[in-house]
């Protein structure tokens, strides 16, 4: 029985979207060639989930396909990805959509970038290349099946039993980012992971090469860690699929701390993802480098690190605590804080953090003092007062200086 999923095209796309696709089909059976909705679109348009970006795959060329498109229909093709065969096309409206020609793909090493070829094969031989059977559902464009649902890998049930299964036995080793990308959709749409697939994944994790690049997995962890839900750390460590970046995470972090009034609006959603990081990464004997950490996620990492094995006591004087923590990013005392829960954090960033010497030099001189290296010493001894909550004012601050000097 053919499935139609012309409601769901109907009630889900935007306006422009829908306009945008369906100047493809016509263009489609004008070129004479079969195009189709494709992976992640399909399996959101089932779930009743808001689309994000449109995928079309191309069963031909793609390249040629979208020049037709542009010049037919004043669309604009403004990338082009020639190794791929794939294009991006603005249409009139401003919507932009991507065209991807069929191929299939092989690896010839675990974690790298694959080889396609066999561009432009059947839609049957593409789908065989993907990730899992969720994402490889297809909705015909052409007028022969206009929005029906082409489901070669048995997608559709497995999207009504809300489970994640994989295609075939070397998908994990083929693409390691693929374990990330389970948890990903596991957690996102509440789905189970087939029991066979979990295994599957439990044998990669049981013998992970460490050496393998990892930026696939990298990006992947990237949008996982950003889906709000407080379970994403901890299911990342249950699954042991932890173990493909790092080998001894920290673990029964108290994420509550982060909802801690005084430091719930020191970070944004940006940074939950350096957060989780650190927390994978402080205790790690494996490089980090084929990470490709950017210099700020680094330093962040390395502030975290400092902190976590040298300052484990409590610092109780107010001058050592704001000399450490004051040359400490605030995300990174916000990631110690919520691994400690240490209290000398809690004051710097609440009493300590704002505290500032008010008068300058020229303020000095003003009271007669010849400039000298000693002015460093009188604006520590004010740091000192002032942190001990005295000399709330300039003025204040200057009579201090004159009753220093007599002594
Ligand atoms: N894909 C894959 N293996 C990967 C990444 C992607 O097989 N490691 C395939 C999947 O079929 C996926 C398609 O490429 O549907 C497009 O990838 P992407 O845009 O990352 O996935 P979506 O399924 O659209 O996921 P999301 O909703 O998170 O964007």
């Amino acid at each position: 029985m053919s499935i139609f999923l012309d409601k769901e095209f109907n009630a889900l796309l935007s306006e422009n979207y829908k306009s945008a696709i369906l100047l493809a089909a016509k263009a489609a059976d004008d070129f004479g060639i079969q195009i189709f909705l494709i992976g992640g679109i399909v399996r959101d348009l089932l779930l009743d989930n808001s689309i994000k970006d449109i995928d079309i795959a191309v069963q031909g060329d793609a390249v040629k396909f979208a020049d037709f498109l542009a010049k037919k229909f004043s669309c604009k093709v403004i990338a082009v990805q020639e190794n791929l065969r794939t294009t991006k096309v603005e249409f009139p409206s401003g919507v932009i959509i991507d065209f991807a020609s069929t191929r299939q793909e092989k690896y010839e090493k675990s974690g790298v970038l694959p080889i396609a070829y066999n561009f432009g094969c059947n839609l049957e031989e593409d789908v065989k290349r993907r990730d899992f059977t969720i994402n490889t559902l297809a909705l015909g464009l052409n007028k022969s099946q206009m929005y029906e649902l082409i489901d070669f890998c048995g997608g559709y049930v497995d999207i009504i039993n809300k489970k994640i299964r994989i295609l075939h036995k070397k998908s994990f080793i083929d693409d390691p980012s693929r374990i990330v990308r389970a948890l990903k959709f596991k957690i996102r749409f509440g789905f189970d992971i087939d029991n066979n697939t979990y295994n599957l994944m439990q044998n990669y994790l049981s013998d992970v090469d460490n050496l393998m690049p990892l930026e696939r997995i990298k990006n992947e962890l990237y949008q996982y860690f950003n889906i709000k839900d407080k379970k994403v750390y901890s299911y990342l460590i249950e699954t042991n699929a932890y173990k493909l970046l790092c080998d001894n995470p920290l673990t029964n972090v108290d994420f509550e701390r982060l909802k801690t009034d005084f430091i719930k609006n020191l970070f944004n959603k940006d940074d939950l993802w350096v957060i989780y990081m650190s927390l994978l990464l402080i205790n790690s004997n494996y490089s980090v480098q084929r990470l490709n950490l950017t210099s700020y996620e680094q330093k962040i990492i390395n502030e975290v690190k400092f902190l976590y094995s040298n300052t484990r006591n409590i610092l109780t004087d107010n001058f050592e605590i704001y000399s450490v923590y004051g040359k400490i990013n605030i995300i990174s005392l916000v990631i110690y804080y919520l691994i400690t829960g240490n209290n000398s954090v809690k004051k710097y960033i609440t009493e300590l953090k704002d505290i500032k010497v008010l008068i300058n030099g020229n303020d000095l001189i003003s009271l007669g003092f010849m400039p000298s290296e000693k002015f460093g010493g009188y604006f520590e001894k004010i740091l000192k007062e002032k942190l001990n909550g005295k000399l709330k004012t300039k003025a204040e601050e200057l009579e201090f200086i004159k009753k220093e000097e007599k002594k």
